[in-house]
């Protein structure tokens, strides 16, 4: 058996839990309250337009009354001659198709104005979408991506998503209509770096896990996943140089379960996986502490010879590689060469933290033998913030990721004096790992609770004294796997406080308002909920799903089709109501959820200044549920009165319709009520 860990060993995360207790029980009594005002105010997510996407974009200018549907015979046009282009459409048409049951055929854009469908462009975007940004424009007629990437149009691609409703997310053939709110989107990133880093030692997790995280982190437009592979408790990639670190090293995990290891081939095809996502893998190995599986598979790799069993247990600061010997480079030398062969991104992380049984000294001495020996396979060291200790000598580029608990921090400040560059990380508000509150599970709570506004409150480019922006080279959600076991603990962490992090990380600080972003982060409830991920219900989020009693839904957020929202009327409710232009066919359309399927009462509000009647056909989900009803005069253009009607709902996201059949147009609308 190996020795019990000493108290003062157990740095970090061990000894940091009693000090927070006090801070995190306070944060509980905050979030309580919090909680009372938020319920009594809880509203439903207001249908898309077209500024509607989290992370919010740089600029959105909707066009009041214009929508897209997407016909059957729609096709996807990309840049002729690009074939990273063309794999964004792919991309795309494998979002698409399953759920629309369209062809959607991709094909090379012509030279001409873009095609009635969805063009993806290399030409002609906004001068300011730089490497990473977009422009989309959305018409009655087509949807235009245009960028100077294919990440940029990937990028693009994101945003399009989640302006269809979210039922395109479907694995199965669903009604419709698929429908994309009009408009302008110019939209770049704040910062080039946002992650989110899993964990895979603490406990392992298959290649089939990291594509589906990696598939719904895309989705916010996330670009690096950092993969921890190495700590005390496995290792879990194969080095050939030294085959017993998987085999051995990775035969088991915290809680003494199986375990297991990526073989090159599956970290390679996680490697592709990521890169058609726009997704760069970041692989750290951890060292010279959290070693303890390398030291159990290899007794040269110990001072004295003498290889520790394999840990199973969470406890930190106890391993260390041995700094003095020759071999510990060869090793390292090893590992590192082999990683970086099948690594074609630019970072290598070294880790560096909580190397509490390496003297500081020892510690220099490995990181300036190890920093070089990054450097000799091509790549940018990458490491925890410790590696800033004033004796480890700075490297060309390196990045050093800040995990503390204070917003002043010298060994940051001192690499940052050095030319370093920063990934913010602080725990107590990017650490996915932390619990949301008190009685949430699973999760630990040392670096204190972290609801989505505390994930969400915070400047990462003035979070650090002495770090300015321009030294902060973005943002990353650490989730570590003490407790985190199954893949729905994963989704449960890190939904919905990763797209927080990922709007810190991509949107500019000027559209930062927790109650703007609350609203929109609730409206992709319904789209988790069809792409299956199982999400923590923050009662802080007016999450858009499953609504309960009478929901009220106002025409001024609908989609409008030859209409325009007004506010100049008496006695409506919300800010404004729709008059429908003077033709047939003019329509509003909303996106209602039903927590079942079956008949509700469908109430709409309405006002008619004629003396004849407004007739309008009620579709839902594409299909006429009550045609002609009518909408009689009712004395005034200001004075409101309603009808009720029952249709049935699907459980889930529902589109109704209201459209006028008549040349005069509709009634004005002011809202509809779904009585349940
Ligand atoms: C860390 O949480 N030890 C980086």
């Amino acid at each position: 058996m190996r020795p019990a860990v000493p108290l003062d060993r157990a740095s970090g995360r061990g000894s940091r839990r009693a000090r927070f207790a006090v801070l995190s029980l306070m944060v509980a009594l905050l979030t309580a309250g919090a909680e009372v005002a938020v319920l009594t105010t809880a509203e439903p997510a207001r249908a898309a337009t077209i500024g509607d996407v989290v992370p919010a974009p740089v600029s959105a200018q909707p066009a009041s009354g214009t929508v897209y549907t997407l016909p059957a015979e729609a096709g996807i046009f990309t840049e002729a001659g690009s074939a990273q282009a063309a794999d964004v459409g792919s991309y795309l048409a494998g979002i698409l198709r399953p759920s629309t049951g369209y062809p959607l055929p991709v094909s090379a854009a012509g030279t001409g104005a873009p095609a009635a469908g969805i063009s993806l462009l290399l030409t002609g975007a906004d001068a300011t979408v730089g490497q990473q940004g977009y422009q989309l424009d959305v018409t009655s007629a087509s949807v235009v991506i245009r960028a100077r990437t294919a990440t940029g149009l990937f990028n693009g691609v994101q945003t399009l998503r989640q302006l269809l409703p979210a039922e395109v997310e479907s694995t199965t053939v669903r009604p419709g209509p698929w429908t994309v709110p009009g408009g302008r989107i110019v939209d770049y990133p704040r910062f080039a770096y946002r992650g989110t880093m899993l964990d895979v030692a603490r406990h392992f997790h298959p290649v089939a896990t990291v594509k589906r995280y990696i598939d719904r982190i895309a989705l916010y437009k996330i670009n690096y996943l950092h993969l921890h592979l190495s700590d005390d408790q496995g290792w879990r990639i194969v080095v050939d140089a030294w085959p017993r670190l998987a085999t051995y090293g990775g035969s088991t995990q915290v809680g003494g379960g199986a375990g297991g290891y990526y073989t090159k081939a599956q970290y390679q095809d996680i490697v592709a996986y990521a890169a058609q996502r726009q997704i760069t893998i970041v692989p750290e190995i951890d060292m010279p502490g959290h070693t303890n599986a390398a030291l159990a598979s290899y007794a040269e790799l110990n001072c004295n010879g003498v290889a520790p069993a394999l840990y199973t247990g969470t406890d930190v600061g106890f391993s260390s590689l041995c700094t003095s010997k020759e071999t510990t480079y060869a090793f390292v030398q090893n590992v590192l060469g082999e990683l970086a062969a099948m690594t074609p991104g630019p970072y290598l992380h070294i880790g560096g933290d909580e190397a509490s049984a390496t003297s500081a000294s020892q510690y220099a001495t490995f990181m300036n033998r190890v920093q070089p020996l990054v450097a000799a396979t091509g790549k940018t060291v990458m490491g925890w913030h410790q590696i800033g200790a004033s004796a480890v000598q700075h490297s060309p580029g390196r990045v050093t990721q800040y995990w503390g608990l204070t917003t002043s921090d010298s060994l940051v400040s001192g690499a940052v004096s050095k030319g370093a560059k920063v990934v913010m990380s602080p725990a107590d508000k990017a650490y996915l790992d932390m619990k949301y509150t008190s009685s949430t599970t699973p999760g630990q709570n040392w670096a204190g609770y972290i609801e989505v506004q505390t994930a969400y409150e915070w400047n990462p480019g003035t979070y650090l004294s002495g770090v300015p922006e321009s030294a902060v080279l973005g943002v990353e959600a650490p989730l570590w796997t003490e407790t985190v076991v199954t893949e729905d603990h994963i989704e449960k962490m890190a939904f919905p406080r990763l797209p927080a992090i990922a709007e810190l990380g991509w949107s500019p600080w000027s559209t930062h308002n927790w109650a703007a972003f609350r609203q929109r982060l609730g409206a992709q409830g319904p789209r988790w909920t069809v792409m299956g991920i199982d999400f923590y219900r923050s009662p802080q989020v007016p999450w858009a799903t499953g609504d309960q009693g009478t929901v009220r839904y106002e025409a001024e957020n609908a989609v409008i089709s030859r209409g325009v929202a007004e506010s100049n009327h008496a006695g409506f409710s919300g800010t404004g109501f729709v008059n429908y232009d003077n033709a047939a066919g003019s329509y509003v359309q909303w996106t209602v959820n039903a927590a079942a399927a079956g008949p509700v009462t469908l109430r709409l509000r309405y006002a008619n200044g004629t003396s004849t009647g407004r007739p309008m056909d009620i579709s839902v989900n594409g299909t006429t549920a009550a045609a002609g009803v009518a909408f009689n005069g009712t004395g005034a253009w200001t004075t409101w009165q309603t009808r009720t009607l029952t249709v049935n709902l699907n459980a889930g996201t529902n589109t109704i319709r209201a459209t006028a059949t008549t040349s005069g147009g509709g009634p004005n609308v002011d809202y509809i009520e779904i009585q349940r």
